[in-house]
């Protein structure tokens, strides 16, 4: 089909693209912020870059505005629960209720999360409703194991059919 898609139309498209889920992370004024994230990827290796996509209305977008720095979490299987709680509404620091977590370089980091990356906000680029983030990867680690995958509007396990 040609000419501009439904919106209903482009998410069935590009739902299709499997992704990981992440929680990106950040320090707001009250408290620790995140928001579940699918639209991340890296950039660049030489220096070592990543984009991070965060929706205009979104606080963390705010938080990420005022500290210039961001932790990106890459979710375990396990975690479907924290892609939930993450991609609501909350004031800042609530989301992190009763979620394990410690500080590198600032932001906090998902205790759990397969792999996390802390970086330094190098440039906030106009997207549509969104704004691309590109972050400079200072600090990386992570506990391993099997991934969260988003694939067609729901979470899945590697290699495993729908999880819950
Ligand atoms: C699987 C999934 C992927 C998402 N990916 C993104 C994303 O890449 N960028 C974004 O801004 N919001 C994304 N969202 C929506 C945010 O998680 C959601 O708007 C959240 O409430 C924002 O929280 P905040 O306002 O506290 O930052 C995604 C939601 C889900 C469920």
């Amino acid at each position: 089909m040609t000419g501009t898609p439904q919106i209903s139309e482009y998410r069935r498209a590009i739902g299709h693209f499997a992704t990981g889920v992440t929680v990106v992370t950040s320090a707001g004024a009250g408290g620790p912020v995140g928001l579940t994230a699918n639209a991340v990827c890296s950039l660049s290796l030489q220096p070592r870059l990543m984009i991070v996509c965060l929706d205009l209305g979104s606080n963390t977008l705010a938080a990420v505005r005022d500290c210039g720095r961001l932790a990106v979490n890459v979710l375990a299987h396990e975690q479907q629960e924290l892609a939930v709680r993450f991609a609501g509404k909350q004031a800042d620091g609530a989301k992190f209720t009763d979620v394990a977590h410690h500080t590198v370089e600032n932001v906090p980091v998902l205790d759990g999360a397969v792999a996390w990356l802390t970086g330094t906000v190098r440039e906030l680029l106009p997207g549509g409703d969104h704004v691309i983030g590109i972050a400079e990867v200072s600090a990386v680690g992570g506990a391993g194991g099997d991934p969260l995958v988003y694939y067609r509007g729901a979470y899945h396990g590697l290699g495993e059919g729908l999880l819950d």
